[in-house]
């Protein structure tokens, strides 16, 4: 097959795959498809990190092959047992026969219970180095981030960090390396990756990257196990890492709603231009017109969120219940709310919204606010007021400013 390795180092090259096509992953959307990246250290002990999703196996092997025979591989390191990069471990195994495979002690268990494995794993503990010849490898653990077994190698002459889904983005191009391709791109999709895979554990990421700057260890590379490799200034990426994980308030507030007559639709407008009126920045999400990993990236960084749903069979909207099922997983912390809704003959959605949002540690601004049927222009008037407290409230509070006429 036509594929090629590329070089990242004297001794390294990116050997993985590119899944152009890929538009649901676990529930968030690829809309740039992603790469299951793969490493090949040409070492005296040939060792391949990471492997690939099973079904690009042959993709793997083929870019292996053009550097060197994959029978040649002497051990292989697993950073990260979910199956976009073990599930062909099994038959990478099988080809390449290694004298060893390593994991974490926590990745031992998970590969054995994933695959079921007749074949014995090396655990490695925290700080652990292996020696491969010339050249030296350094484990770190990184529990919960995001499995239990996760930890990323440190090639230690080459000052290459393989970080496994750290620092990673779902990105397919052509180019392998952040330099080559636009930065706006690089933190868009870097943010989408962050708010949908790694905000629960946003306080650990702050820990980690305080824990790699006290070891005062160098590091020229980066190698994620998706997306491009940071091979010229690996902080950008570390430093828009430390921002999304502090979750510090932006004068933005994200709109997310769902409509059946278009009466929840107008008052998520109305509230928008009275947001936009104090001039902060504001985004109106619609769930049928936006999907859920994109509402998230715009939360991320947004101060406030405002969600929407009309009542239906006295419960919520269905997509406004799955966005909110979605983001009460992701745990993200330190967002003024409101909840909002227009109703027939009952109206519960709103309130069961805003139960929600507090349940989240969300810090409500007015109570929940429901309009009969369709909005008249003195609920709309009242919705652009609405909106106008929203965005006052969270600029008194970047401002430092008590948050007046907050709802408890
Ligand atoms: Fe890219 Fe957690 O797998």
């Amino acid at each position: 097959m036509a594929f090629n390795a590329v070089r990242l180092t004297e001794n390294v090259y990116w050997v993985g795959a590119i899944d152009w096509t890929v538009r649901d992953f676990h529930g968030y959307s690829t809309n740039q498809g992603t790469t299951y990246n793969a490493y090949l250290v040409l070492a005296d002990k040939i060792t391949l990190i990471d492997t690939v999703k099973t079904s690009f196996k042959d993709e793997l092997l083929a870019r292996i092959a053009t550097v060197i025979k994959p029978e040649d591989i002497d051990y292989i390191i697993s950073n990260h047992a979910e199956m976009d990069h073990s599930g062909a471990l099994p038959e990478i195994i099988n080809v390449v026969k290694p004298e060893k495979v390593f994991a974490s002690v926590m990745g031992v268990k998970a590969l054995k219970e994933h695959f079921h494995l007749d074949y014995e794993i090396t655990g490695l503990k925290d700080g652990d180095t292996l020696n491969l010849g010339n050249l030296n490898l350094k484990f770190l653990e990184t529990r919960m981030l995001h499995w239990p077994d996760s930890m990323v190698s440190y090639l230690i002459e080459e000052k290459i960090l393989f970080s496994q889904d750290g620092f990673g983005m779902h990105l397919a191009t052509g180019e392998r390396f952040a330099d080559e391709l636009d930065p706006s791109l690089l933190r868009q999709e870097g943010a989408k990756y962050f708010a949908n895979i790694l905000l629960p554990y946003a306080p650990l990421i702050l820990k980690l990257l305080d824990r790699i700057k006290a070891l005062n260890i160098p590091i020229e590379t980066i190698a994620p196990d998706h997306g491009p490799i940071w091979r010229k200034g690996p902080g950008t990426i570390v430093s828009w890492y430390e921002e999304w994980a502090r979750q510090e308030p932006k004068a933005k507030v994200v709109i997310v709603y769902d409509t059946m007559w278009q009466g929840t639709d107008k008052m998520a407008r109305a509230i928008a231009d009275g947001v936009a009126l104090e001039g902060v920045e504001v985004k109106v999400m619609k769930l049928r017109a936006n999907d859920r990993s994109d509402v998230m990236m715009e939360i991320l960084d947004a101060g406030a969120v405002v969600i929407g749903s009309p009542t239906l069979n006295n419960g919520l909207f269905p997509t406004v219940a799955d966005m909110l099922t979605y983001m009460k997983g992701l745990k993200p912390k330190g967002k003024l709310a409101m909840a909002f809704g227009s109703y027939g003959w009952s109206g519960e959605a709103p309130r069961i919204i805003a139960e929600e949002l507090k349940g989240m540690g969300m810090e409500m601004v007015a109570e929940p606010y429901k309009v009969k049927y369709v909005p008249d222009q003195n609920a709309l008037d009242a919705c652009q007021q609405l909106g106008r407290k929203v965005a006052r409230v969270l600029k008194g509070k970047i401002n430092g400013k008590s948050g007046q006429s907050k709802c408890s």
